[in-house]
């Protein structure tokens, strides 16, 4: 018999009891571990039955600090989909009181007949006496509980403070959802395409506040627990389930708002002796929430947005952005208000503005799959870096540029990422780079199509998706109409082929240009391995010597992976350079002919400042990487950087640096040969620009105490 043979709930109120009933859960779970012929087995859910509703109602005990736990009832609404009389959802580090679990449908009524659990996927599987009926409505009631502990993976979890005056340890409560941790939690349908509604009513002690998604309703007392109460939220819009949030907390808050469409309250909230430093938290979120309002012209359906700072969280990785709730971590996040701008503030503000871009992409647009989730980190990051322009101007393009530079750096490094066979993934190092390059190639789509077509396109997208599922197909349709809405001229290419192949090979392709005569001559190829046959839609943007510098990124041509080559219209004198990628914003490198790069090199010597900062940077970061595949000589890199030592920005220094020092890293004997007898011709100037950029950067500049490294 596997059923679990639980004690009652009375059980739960008397600790020694607590301990008979742990210990039969041990011995149910021993016997739960046998491998069970029959069993529900697959990795995701049966599309057999979809929930829509939850209704939770649970108790968090705080006081006791020998006995710290909760528990509590879920109802949830289900639809069945097809006739099945067996119900499959996730539950894994938590107990149930399998006896009590409980179907309701409009007539029959149900008896339990097996409870089993398929543990390597974290499967409750229920039968019943009888079937639930296609298209029919049912609720599922089942009891839960658990101690509680400090342990992230537990999903809802411990942290403490400490009174300074008394030295008490006082105890709160904090969810972290995040991808399957909810099934430690509660019992839950925990796949992100599954979004339902939900109803919370968090009890505890009334010296606490509860904070979830939405506000809280009503507080209503307790009858059965003295000096308990009853915190009724109101419901969620209909969310994925890993975005419930919650806390159980008596932190002190502020509170500011934000003027946007729909005016959104901020409540940001700690513990009271890091109240003095919520302030810049408390006034920047509602400021980018405001000008993503503006710039996205999708109001959030929002009240309110609570924000938490904690100490401790277990990893600084880690962070809550939820609907409506979102958690810091307080090392992060804490600042003085007045001051300058440093490079941690920055830091503080960067995280704030992936908070906040969340709230549409992630929480508002949501995915089907976690095989999708590049899509809404690289939206996420991309409007992260725009709402951080708006209160840094020069954030954007530095950030872009830094995402680019990381993102090609890593790509190097393991021979090429593609985003589409990327889970389960491999660890968060991996994920990082992933969405830095989603993050790039969500720029270039922005460039390729202009700013016209790009918002048109995603603010249908938002608009028809919300609280709905997009995948990167969707997403593709959506900006491809428009773009024919845009002009009706036909195109030859279209937004899911070319994005497609982005985002489906690894690595990245190197365009070369050749000149012949007065014609230019472009041919692709993959940039990290030359045997590669890979070919892809390549948005062309380019301007000649001698022209003004393009205002918008639209290609003036495409390469296409229907030929490696391409012979531009345009007549191109050969004593004039060409200059491809425009502000760098294509996912590609570029090589000119030895002709073209002296060129180059002369006009920056000349007059760096005739070339945009965002492709000095690149010229930088190009010709260092070419000239460690081989592909130029040492002596022309060095003719092509030998300007920098006047350049006074930050990108094509960050460039330069990035580059210098990746090749620094496992060189072969060889190439350190050639880097050894670099230095040395450049060993002067070297020195000289290491001072130089000490001296401006680091003591003189009030915007930059350090060199932005990326991290
Ligand atoms: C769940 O449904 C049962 C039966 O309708 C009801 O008695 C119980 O109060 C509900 N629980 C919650 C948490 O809504
Ligand atoms: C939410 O839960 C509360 C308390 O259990 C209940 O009174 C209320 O009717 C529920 N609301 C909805 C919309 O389910
Ligand atoms: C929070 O609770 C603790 C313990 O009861 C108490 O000492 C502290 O003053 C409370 N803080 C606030 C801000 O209410
Ligand atoms: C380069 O690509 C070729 C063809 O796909 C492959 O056989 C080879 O192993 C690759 N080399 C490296 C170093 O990855
Ligand atoms: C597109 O929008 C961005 C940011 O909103 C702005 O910096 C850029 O100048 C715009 N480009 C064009 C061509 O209008
Ligand atoms: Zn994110």
């Amino acid at each position: 018999m596997l059923m679990c043979l639980s004690s009652t709930y009375e059980v739960w109120q008397q600790n020694v009891a607590v301990c008979r009933f742990l210990i039969l859960l041990v011995l149910c779970q021993v016997a739960c571990c046998a491998k069970i012929p029959g069993l529900y087995d697959e990795p995701r859910l049966p599309a057999t039955i979809t929930p829509f509703h939850y209704d939770i109602r649970m108790i968090t005990h705080l006081e006791n600090p020998a006995n710290h736990k909760y528990n509590g009832f879920v109802n949830i609404s289900l639809h069945a989909q097809k006739t099945t009389n067996q119900v499959v959802l996730h539950v894994a580090g938590v107990s149930i009181e399998t006896k009590k679990i409980r179907l309701y449908g409009e007539t029959s009524d149900f008896k339990l007949t097996t409870v089993k659990f398929n543990k390597k996927r974290d499967y409750m599987v229920v039968t019943f006496d009888q079937p639930l009926w296609l298209g029919k409505s049912y609720v599922l009631s089942i009891e839960f509980g658990r101690s509680m502990t400090k342990k992230l993976e537990d999903g809802y979890f411990l942290r403490h403070y400490v009174n300074a005056k008394t030295s008490e340890k006082i105890w709160y409560s904090i969810s972290h959802f995040n991808r399957n941790l909810i099934r430690n939690t509660l019992p839950s349908f925990d796949e992100p395409g599954l979004r339902a509604t939900f109803n919370v009513t968090m009890g505890h002690h009334k010296r606490f506040q509860s904070y979830s998604n939405m506000n809280v309703r009503a507080v209503l007392p307790n009858y059965d627990i003295q000096d308990y109460v009853w915190s009724v939220h109101e419901v969620t819009p209909s969310m994925s389930t890993h975005l419930l949030a919650f806390s159980v907390n008596n932190f002190t808050c502020r509170f500011t708002q934000a003027a946007s469409a729909n005016p959104v309250r901020f409540r940001t909230c700690s513990q009271s002796s890091n109240v003095r430093e919520t302030g810049f938290v408390a006034e920047k979120a509602p400021q980018l929430l405001e000008f993503l309002d503006n710039l996205l012209k999708v109001s959030l359906p929002l009240e309110k947005i609570d924000q938490l700072v904690v100490d401790d969280f277990p990893t600084e990785d880690h962070s809550t952005k939820d609907l409506g709730l979102v958690v810091y971590h307080s090392k992060q996040i804490l600042q003085r208000e007045d001051g300058p701008m440093t490079r941690s503030k920055s830091l503080a503000l960067q995280r704030i503005a992936h908070g906040m871009a969340h709230m549409w992409f992630g929480n508002l647009l949501g995915i089907d799959w976690w095989s999708d989730l590049w899509l809404t980190e690289g939206l996420t990051g991309y409007f992260e870096t725009l709402a951080m322009d708006h209160l840094e101007p020069g954030m954007a393009r530095r950030l872009q540029l830094r995402n680019r530079e990381t993102s090609f750096m890593y790509e190097s490094e393991v021979g090429g990422v593609s985003l589409v066979s990327f889970w389960p993934l491999a660890s968060p190092e991996v994920e990082k780079h992933l969405y830095q390059k989603a993050t790039a190639l969500i720029g270039m789509v922005n460039g390729f199509l202009g700013n016209a077509t790009f918002y048109d396109g995603l603010q249908r997208h938002l608009w028809q998706n919300s609280f709905a599922s997009s995948t990167p197909d969707l997403f593709w349709r959506s900006l491809q109409l428009a773009s024919e809405r845009e002009s009706v001229l036909s195109k030859n290419w279209d937004v899911r082929s070319v994005m497609d192949t982005w985002t489906r090979k690894s690595g990245y392709p190197l365009v070369t240009v050749i000149r012949n005569g007065n014609n230019v001559v472009l041919m692709q190829g993959h940039a990290l391995n030359r045997s590669r046959t890979d070919l892809w839609w390549i948005p062309l943007t380019y301007t000649i010597d001698g022209e003004a510098f393009p205002g918008d990124l639209k290609p003036r041509a495409w390469l296409t992976p229907h030929q490696n080559r391409q012979q531009l219209d345009e007549i191109v004198p050969l004593n004039q350079w060409i200059l491809l990628n425009l502000r760098a914003v294509g996912y590609y490198r570029v090589n000119y002919d030895e002709h073209t790069w002296q060129l180059l090199a002369a006009t920056l010597i000349e007059d760096f400042r005739s070339i945009h900062v965002l492709n000095r940077a690149q010229i930088v970061s190009d010709i260092i990487f070419l000239w460690k595949q081989e592909l130029v000589s040492w002596s022309t890199a060095f003719n092509v950087l030998r300007y920098i030592i006047d350049e006074d920005e930050y990108e094509p220094l960050m460039a330069l640096v990035v580059g210098v020092t990746n090749g620094l890293w496992g060189i072969s004997p060889d190439s350190a040969l050639s880097i050894a007898k670099w230095l040395g011709v450049a060993g002067r100037w070297y020195a000289e620009f290491i001072s130089y950029t000490f001296d401006k950067f680091v003591v003189k500049s009030p915007n930059l105490n350090s060199l932005d490294y990326p991290d």
